[in-house]
């Protein structure tokens, strides 16, 4: 009897997600295959999750390893793989971060940057970014712009106010002294692939060294080499206070970190989790970053985002209103709607998403070769002439 698993997810899940009726079983590198067999290259890569590539075998072979030794193990004991990331983290990021707290999904760092940013100020108030997303819970939620999502769940947190992004005088007129933090991203993903601007980011660290405001940055999306750098505030010199991450951290497994700098003071007892930090994905992130630096990630995402904006930019695409982004976050920003094209894409072998109504997004694993980039401009060509 052949199972019929689209059925089954129709049947059995809430109803959440706007799918593609589309069966997922198997990948390799950036290559995914569907039930009947149908090969894609996948430039959603589970939503910028596969920075190295479906069915790494040092990911695997981690898993396979730290999963027949010891899955599980309670924050109130300490555990070797977690020691070695904990290390690792403060490594790789901005120099003035120094302790970290881990969590298992991007949403979940970002409320642990808000509860920080509030229990070390003693305020409650935040300023964000119009186009911004950062979570479906409900205090990242609150931080999240798009009214859509937030409709029908209000009241959300209070006091999160929202600025156009990249308008430095906007932004200073709504600190205040009630003010805690400040959340941003490096470039917006979900927005429509925004890139911050230099200028913009030193005025803001600058502001919020003077007031006392702590800088929340969110590279849930952008980190871990996506933009041709480990993070994308590498870019800026952007120091934040706090840095959100996750999607890529641990080569595909659930895993958030929120890593802060030494003004922030969480006592004992006001914040915790179960899953965070378990040796399963932490072993799985200590291979995945270990393999992002050996095999210089940043560099084949810098070198790979040129080689496919120039040569896409090489051909006419009358559909095109812009192509933006940094090394592999690469936005295709369409005169007209991207869904109907997104469809085209997937019936000639290559998966995007959207980052908005006019955008496509693509996100393909940094590992990606140059036979498969060339083969999605080849279609990327095809439906936007
Ligand atoms: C910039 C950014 N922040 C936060 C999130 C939320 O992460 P998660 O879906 O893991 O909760 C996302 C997810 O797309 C994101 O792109």
């Amino acid at each position: 009897m052949t199972i019929n698993y689209l059925e089954l997810e129709e049947t059995y899940a809430l109803g959440v997600y706007a799918k593609k009726e589309l069966v997922l079983v198997k990948g390799r590198n950036a290559r995914i295959w569907d039930k009947d067999g149908n090969e894609y290259i996948d430039c959603v890569s589970g939503n910028g999750v596969a920075n190295l590539g479906h069915a790494n075998e040092k990911i695997a072979q981690a898993v396979s390893e730290q999963a027949a030794r010891l899955i599980t193990c309670s924050n109130m004991f300490y555990n070797d793989q977690r020691a070695l990331l904990l290390e690792k983290l403060i490594q790789i990021t901005p120099a003035n971060l120094n302790k970290t707290f881990l969590c298992s999904s991007g949403t979940e760092s970002i409320e642990g940057a808000i509860k920080f940013a509030k229990v070390t100020t003693q305020k409650t108030e935040f300023v964000c970014a119009e186009k911004a997303f950062h979570g479906r819970t409900t205090g990242s939620l609150s931080a999240t712009f798009k009214p859509e999502y937030k409709k029908g769940f209000e009241p959300l947190l209070p006091g999160f106010g929202f600025v156009p992004f990249n308008d430095f005088d906007s932004l200073k007129e709504l600190v205040n002294q009630n003010t805690a933090g400040i959340i941003l991203e490096v470039i917006q993903g979900e927005g429509g692939i925004n890139i911050g601007n230099a200028d913009y980011f030193q005025k803001v660290r600058q502001l919020c060294d003077e007031k006392g405001v702590i800088l929340i940055i969110d590279e849930i999306q952008s980190g871990f080499c996506r933009t041709g750098k480990m993070f994308a505030c590498y870019h800026f010199d952007l120091e934040p206070d706090i840095l959100c991450v996750a999607k890529a951290i641990a080569g595909g497994l659930p895993m958030g970190a929120v890593v802060c700098s030494n003004k922030i003071d969480v006592p004992a007892g006001k914040h915790g989790t179960t899953f965070g930090g378990n040796p399963l994905c932490c072993a799985a992130a200590n291979a995945a970053i270990d393999f992002m630096i050996e095999n210089k990630l940043a560099e084949q995402a810098q070198e790979k985002g040129e080689y496919f904006t120039e040569k896409l930019k090489k051909n006419p695409l009358r559909k095109i209103q812009e192509i933006r982004g940094l090394g592999l976050m690469i936005g295709i920003e369409l005169k007209g709607p991207a869904a109907p094209l997104i469809s085209m894409l997937l019936e000639k072998g290559v998966l995007v998403f959207p980052a908005g109504a006019n955008v496509i997004r693509v996100l393909p694993p940094l590992t990606i070769t140059y036979e498969d980039l060339d083969f999605v401009i080849e279609k990327l060509v095809e439906v936007l002439n």
